[in-house]
């Protein structure tokens, strides 16, 4: 049998498969923990973690077990019956957050769907809204996932140029700007403000302190949902449970998706309380996958690592000390512009020098031994997995201070 290399894969790929994505040239093969390893054997500490999909380090063994446990068993029934798993995810969960009913979806795309939907429908039911009047209130600079609606949201030619027509029914304001919240509320057909606590595909965007709070007030004093995307954000990545809860806000839909399954398996959620979940009646809305047995196993046990392993507090402690790190690159290295975060989901803004981009950095970082990938050209994003210990992430400093002193 024929050993196939990095650079095969890489040919495989762009042969057959769709040029959607500019990976970083590394062929994985293996994941434990904060760690990977390419077809060659070479190990990189994992400071992307898969878009924070990897919150519980990769293949951890608690997670696994739960999957192999019922793959076994049962794994898809569709909602056409019910399983002895999904009652128990749904009471876990919403138990958990604070929430009377949960929907079971896929991808995060879909989850940031069905919240729409939601909203839409608590519009027309319960705030009064003349039917198809409703609107949605996002940001400038919003990333929500790639399906056509949500694409309509956003600002960003390379997410929606070229996919038209749109979807309507969406005001946008600048992020992280009260006074032009404010303003757009005044419409009485404003139904929901749709907002990502912290901007995670814009580059790490981190609002005003008292943001959020302002935010929830405004739309709770014009009766007008607040709906946190949480799919990046969440599941302790940022030191909390939920990013919303450094300012004790309680959104009215929650979206969750990434973490819930610890990187194994698409799950996504959404979570409200039942005057706004028990609009949407039997048929109208659902997926084929949502809710199945092995996605509820999954998740149940992945949110139990992250409340057992303690993984938001370790997320606050080490993303406070990484981020002092980080801030003395801002003094000593020129291409370091600014540093940007909180909790263990991080950011450096790079200014090119002598031509070389971010996506130099990151391929000396690959180099060097650690995974990160740019995002919008200039911008760095760290977010390993918070089961990384203070020991690793000071080896992790290490490689970064001094790939960026290849730099200087
Ligand atoms: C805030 C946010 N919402 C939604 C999504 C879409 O999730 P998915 O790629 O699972 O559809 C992402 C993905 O990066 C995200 O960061």
């Amino acid at each position: 049998m024929t050993t196939l290399t990095s650079q095969d894969y890489i040919n495989l790929e762009d042969e057959s498969g769709a040029h959607n994505y500019h990976p970083l040239p590394v062929v994985l093969k293996k994941g434990k923990g904060v760690f990977l390893w390419d077809v060659e054997g070479k190990k990189y500490y994992d400071f992307l973690s898969a878009y924070s999909a990897v919150n519980q380090g990769h293949c951890h063994p608690k997670i696994i077990k739960a999957l192999r446990k019922q793959a076994k068993k049962l794994t898809l029934t569709s909602r056409a019956f019910y399983n002895d798993c999904l009652g128990k995810y749904e009471k876990y969960t919403t138990s958990l957050l604070g929430y009377e009913k949960l929907l079971p979806m896929n991808s995060g795309a879909e989850g940031v769907e069905s919240a729409l939907k939601l909203c839409r429908k608590w519009a027309y039911d319960k705030k009064g809204i003349p039917e198809n009047e409703a609107k949605i209130i996002v940001c400038e600079d919003n990333f929500h996932g790639r399906t056509i609606t949500v694409i309509s949201m956003s600002t960003d030619p390379s997410s929606y140029k070229g996919f038209g027509p749109y979807t309507p029914g969406f005001i946008v304001v600048p992020y992280n700007n009260l006074k032009a919240l404010e303003k757009a509320l005044e419409d009485p057909n404003v139904a929901g403000f749709l907002v990502e606590p912290i901007q995670g595909e814009a580059g790490v965007f981190v609002p005003d302190e008292g943001y959020l709070k302002g935010a929830w007030e405004l739309c709770k004093k014009k009766n007008v949902l607040f709906i946190a995307d949480e799919v990046q954000t969440g599941l302790a990545r940022t030191g909390k449970m939920l990013a919303c809860d450094h300012e004790n806000v309680h959104p009215d839909i929650l979206i969750l998706g990434k973490a819930l399954s610890g990187g194994v398996f698409p799950i996504s959620a959404v979570l409200a309380d039942n005057e706004i979940m028990l609009t949407i009646k039997p048929g109208e809305h659902g997926s084929t996958f949502g809710g199945n047995p092995l996605a509820a196993k999954i998740a149940v046990a992945s949110l139990k690592v992250l409340v057992e392993e303690k993984l938001a507090q370790n997320a606050e402690k080490l993303g406070a000390i990484f981020r002092e790190e980080l801030k003395t690159f801002e003094r000593d290295h020129e291409m370091v512009d600014m540093v940007r975060g909180k909790g263990l989901l991080n950011a450096v803004v790079i200014k090119p020098k002598n031509g070389k981009t971010a996506w130099d950095v990151c391929l000396a970082l690959k180099n060097n031994g650690l995974l990160a990938k740019p995002t919008h050209d200039h911008i760095i994003r760290f977010a390993p997995p918070l089961v990384i210990t203070e020991d690793q992430l000071m080896e992790a400093v290490d490689i970064i201070k001094d790939t960026l002193n290849e730099f200087n």
